[in-house]
């Protein structure tokens, strides 16, 4: 960690980073033909968001971004483990990379994210897979130059887990998208949610200095970003950490100031963690649209209070009532995991209550993945795939029903869309994103990051369909 540092749990890219970043440099720089790097990424937001940063950090090495990886001389596969096939789908992945080192032994394959920072992973790549050249945990995703530099220097492998409580700004960022931007505004989680392997895997919360976090996010606006979405495991509990009293209400509120053209989401949620004051901001915003993803996990309060999560049904609908108290027109999307250990078909009716009660835009709904060193791992009652399949379907068929009657109400509407431009499965249509972060597919052209209106003509559980209109 640098000494140069004003707080001392923030790393500073710059100063601690030069020597390793000028070595990389010097390696790139003295080829023939400019080296290329393919970054592949698996799991959620906050992984893109941490590769658009690996991406960024090897192109400022002399490295050109390549969307094959057939022809890379550098690999980065930053992983996920939030469930048990996410590490599968990785590791067959990097089996398939074995025959590109065949080919190009100068190839440099480096796993990073979380599903590395678990001991019984690095021993697994350390004996099978020995064309991985290094590790790179998520807290220290900063120090990839000092890695790359290390294993081209040292040309011996580093499949290590380390680890820092650690804030690193300054890192070069090569964003995906020019109208869509991901802002990590803290890092980790301390919630221990008993299923769960991400406290162990990214480590204790740390939060972004909101001066830090403003500055990004005025950043992005001046350059024309349109949907800033800012994230975080729990970002309801963001500030937690920070003496001033600061929380997520304020950042939210300070940077609602911002004035521009510009659409600001947030995610993820904690019923325990999210507040009045937070729905508050969000009703009296002008920038933050009226859609709110509060994950649920499951319906029965005994399950709720083994899977640790603190709080129970009811606060968790009293939570919902008063967001459609102040937003009448709010979209409220969840997640729900289905078999937790233990789980009788009672309590997984409960499951369905909710859904039936609450009414969902959408869901985002998992079997329970049993993970090596979570306490639910180790629980009595485990429960077999078949009726986590089972249940699963019962779910799904019952939130499509409710999704169809949801959306069908807005059939008839004009809403504000973010143009996504063409839509990749069908050219002739064009698809967005309502300011409820709905799908809608339209016929008329709009380029990608322009604001249209479109009525909607037809409705389905996951998708709207309409004509774009004059904006009004
Ligand atoms: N098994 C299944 N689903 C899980 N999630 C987290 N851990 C597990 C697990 N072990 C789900 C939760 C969380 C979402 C991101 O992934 O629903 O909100
Ligand atoms: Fe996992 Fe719970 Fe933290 Fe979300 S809040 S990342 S589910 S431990």
């Amino acid at each position: 960690m640098s000494k140069n540092c004003a707080k001392n749990t923030t790393a500073c890219v710059d100063s601690d980073m030069t020597p390793y970043i000028n070595a990389v440099r010097a390696y790139t720089a003295a080829r023939a033909v400019a080296p290329r790097c393919f970054v592949l990424t698996f799991g959620c937001q906050q992984n893109v968001a941490d590769s658009e940063r690996l991406a960024g950090m090897a192109a400022s090495m002399g490295y050109v971004i390549t969307d094959t990886p057939e022809q890379a001389d550098l690999i980065l596969v930053n992983t996920c483990a939030i469930r048990e096939h996410a590490e599968q789908k990785a590791l067959s992945v990097v089996g398939q990379y074995k025959h590109l080192r065949e080919k190009n032994p100068d190839l440099i394959i480096g796993l990073c994210g979380c599903m590395v920072a678990q001991e019984h992973r690095r021993a697994e790549l350390k004996k099978s897979y020995p064309y991985v050249s290094f590790t790179l945990c998520t807290s220290v995703l900063y120090r990839l130059p000092q890695y790359l530099a290390e294993v081209l220097e040292k040309g011996k492998r580093k499949i290590v887990g380390e680890e820092e409580h650690t804030v690193a700004e300054g890192c070069p960022v090569r964003r995906e998208s020019n109208y869509r931007a991901w802002v990590s505004i803290m890092y980790g989680c301390n919630n221990f949610c008993s299923y769960c392997i991400v406290p162990y895997v990214r480590g204790r919360e740390r939060s972004r200095a909101p001066d830090d976090i403003i500055a990004e996010v005025k950043g992005l606006v001046e350059s024309g970003y349109k949907e800033i979405t800012l994230l975080g495991q729990n970002v309801n509990s963001y500030g937690k950490d920070r003496a001033d009293g600061y929380r997520f209400p304020h950042l939210l509120a300070d940077l609602d100031k911002i004035e521009g053209d510009f659409i600001l989401r947030f995610m993820t949620s904690h019923p325990k963690d999210a507040t009045r004051e937070l729905i508050d901001v969000m009703a009296a915003g002008r920038h933050i649209p009226h859609s709110f993803h509060l994950p649920l996990q499951a319906g029965s309060d005994r399950i709720l209070s083994l899977m640790n999560r603190h709080y129970t049904r009811e606060k968790y609908l009293e939570m919902i009532s008063y967001m459609r108290e102040k937003m009448p027109d709010i979209s409220i999307t969840t997640d729900i995991i289905v078999a937790f250990p233990s789980e009788t078909e009672a309590e997984f009716e409960e499951t369905l209550d909710v859904l039936r009660h609450v009414r969902f835009d959408m869901i985002y709904s998992f079997i329970y993945s049993p993970r090596k060193g979570t306490p639910a791992a180790a629980m009595e009652g485990q429960i077999p795939h078949d009726v986590g399949a089972a249940r699963m379907n019962r779910l799904l068929a019952l939130q499509n029903e409710i999704a169809d009657a949801q959306n069908e109400k807005l059939v008839g509407q004009c809403l504000r869309v973010l143009s996504e431009g063409e839509s990749k499965t069908d050219p002739s249509t064009y698809t967005g994103r309502t300011d409820q972060n709905k799908i809608v597919f339209f016929t008329d052209p709009a380029r990608e990051g322009e604001w249209v209106t479109v009525k909607i003509e037809r409705a389905a559980a996951f998708a709207l369909y309409g004509t774009k209109v004059n904006k009004a």
